[in-house]
C-alpha cells in the first residue's frame, strides 16, 4: 500500500515493547473473567495517555478448543478483537507433529473438539479413547460410554492398527479410564491395542500439551493439571517396567513454546505495525491540497521515537515496513503460576521480564520458586506499571 503522510495521523504510536500474557489465573479464573482485564487490554490497544499502541500475544498452556473458538471467546469476553495469530495454546506447536506420525491417538478435552483441533492441525489418522471404548468395552471396565459418545466414536479393528504416538492436547476428563488405554499402549508392541511387548521399548511415543502439576479455578485451592496426570502414568509405567518413562513435553516452561511464541510475537508486531498504516485517518482522508499542508503539521510519529524508527521521516518509516522490525525492546510477560510462567520468562531471553500476579495459582506472602522481577496485584496493575516503566 502507497503511504501517504495524513494516513497515519492520529494514529497511536507503536511501542517497541510488547506483552505477552497467560490467561488461566491472568486473564480469566475457572468460568469468569477476571473484571480488570478488558480495561488492561484496552490500554495496550492506545486508551493511555502516552497514545501509544502496545502489541500483545496470550500464551497459554489451556487448550481443547480451536485457535479461532478460544479467540472467538476471548473477543467477547473482552470486548476486543483477538486473533490466532496472537493466540498459542498449549497444543499449538503440537501441529508439527502432523507430518511425523501416522495413527495417534489424541487425549483430553470435552467430547470431540479435541478430534477436530487435531483434524484442523492436519494429523492424517486420528483416533480418540471413546473409539478404543467401542471397539471392546472391557478396555476399561467401569466406563460406560454415553449415548452421544457411542454416536460419535468411530468403529475400527484396533487389534489390527498401529499407534505411533500418544498426544494429551488438554486436561483429561476420566483420569482412570484415560490412564489404563495410555499405560497398555505405552507397554504394547507397536501401539497395537490387546499386546504386551517383552521389552517394553517398542511402544508409541508419548508428548504432553504442557506440565502444569496444578492450576487455578473457581476453587479456592488449585486443581491438579496435566503435569498432575503426566506424574502418575510416569509412575504407574515404572512401577509396572522399572524403566522410566521418555516424556516429550511442550507448554511453558519449555524451549520449543519460547522459539514458537517469540516467532508468533514477531510476525504479530510486523503485522500491527503495517496495519497501523494501512487504516487511514478519516478526517484528513482528502486529497485537498489545504488539507494535505494541515495533515502535515499537526503530524505525529507512529512510532515511539525512542524505539523502533530514529525520527518521523516518512521515507525511513516506509523503509521500516519493507524490512522486518528488530525484536521487541522488552517483552513483558504477565503470569500467575511461578513454575511455568516465571520461569518461562526467566529462562531464554534476558529482554523478557516477568510479572506474577496474584489473582491465580501463586499464593500472596509466600516465596515463589521462580523469581519474577516484580509481584503484583493483577493484570490491570502490570499494565500501568510497565507503561509508566516505559515512558
Ligand atoms: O489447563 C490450563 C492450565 O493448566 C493453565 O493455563 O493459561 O494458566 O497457562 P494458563
Ligand atoms: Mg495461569
Amino acid at each position: 500500500a502507497s503511504l501517504s503522510r495524513r494516513n497515519i495521523i492520529n494514529h497511536p504510536r507503536l511501542a517497541s515493547y510488547a506483552f505477552a500474557f497467560d490467561i488461566d489465573g491472568v486473564i480469566i479464573r475457572g468460568p469468569d473473567t477476571i473484571p480488570v482485564a478488558p480495561k488492561a487490554l484496552r490500554m495496550l490497544n492506545g486508551e493511555n495517555k502516552y497514545n501509544i499502541k502496545v502489541p500483545y500475544i496470550f500464551v497459554t498452556n489451556g487448550g481443547g478448543r480451536t485457535e479461532e473458538q478460544r479467540c472467538t471467546d476471548m473477543s467477547s469476553r473482552l470486548g476486543i478483537d483477538v486473533v490466532p495469530e496472537q493466540f498459542i495454546q498449549g497444543h499449538t506447536p503440537m501441529k508439527d507433529l502432523a507430518q511425523n506420525h501416522g495413527t495417534v491417538l489424541i487425549v483430553g478435552g470435552v467430547g470431540e473438539d479435541c478430534r477436530f483441533v487435531a483434524q484442523r492441525y492436519g494429523f492424517k489418522d486420528i483416533v480418540t479413547p471413546v473409539d478404543i471404548l467401542k471397539w471392546n468395552p472391557h478396555v476399561a471396565p467401569f466406563k460406560t460410554l454415553t449415548e452421544e459418545e457411542l454416536k460419535n466414536a468411530k468403529d475400527r479393528d484396533f487389534s489390527k492398527i498401529n499407534i505411533e504416538a500418544i498426544l494429551v492436547f488438554a486436561d483429561s476428563r476420566d483420569w482412570a479410564t484415560d490412564q489404563q488405554i495410555i499405560l497398555e499402549l505405552l507397554m504394547s508392541k507397536n501401539g497395537v491395542m490387546g499386546t504386551v511387548s517383552e521389552t517394553f521399548e517398542e511402544g508409541p511415543k508419548i508428548y504432553f500439551a504442557h506440565s502444569d502439576f496444578v492450576w487455578a479455578t473457581k476453587y479456592g485451592l488449585s486443581r491438579y493439571g496435566m503435569g498432575a496426570l503426566q506424574i502418575t502414568i510416569g509412575a504407574l509405567y515404572k512401577a509396572h517396567t522399572g524403566k522410566e518413562l521418555a516424556v516429550n513435553k511442550f507448554g511453558k516452561p519449555h524451549r520449543a513454546t519460547f522459539h514458537y511464541a517469540s516467532k508468533v510475537l514477531k510476525n504479530w508486531r510486523q503485522e500491527t505495525f503495517e496495519a497501523n498504516f494501512e487504516s487511514s485517518a478519516s478526517p484528513f482522508d482528502s486529497d485537498s491540497e489545504e488539507e494535505e499542508k494541515d495533515a502535515i503539521k499537526t503530524e505525529e510519529p507512529i512510532v515511539d521515537s525512542s524505539q523502533i524508527v530514529a525520527d518521523d521521516a516518512e521515507d525511513e518509516i516506509e523503509e521500516s515496513i519493507n524490512n522486518v522490525l528488530p525484536d521487541a525492546s522488552t517483552v513483558y510477560f504477565v503470569g500467575d503460576t511461578p513454575e511455568s510462567d516465571i520461569r518461562f520468562a526467566n529462562s531464554f531471553d534476558k529482554n523478557w521480564y516477568s510479572i506474577l500476579v496474584k489473582t491465580g495459582v501463586y499464593e500472596d506472602g509466600t516465596e515463589p520458586k521462580y523469581k519474577p522481577k516484580i509481584i503484583l496485584n493483577d493484570v490491570l496493575e502490570a499494565v500501568e506499571y510497565a507503561i509508566e516503566r516505559e515512558h
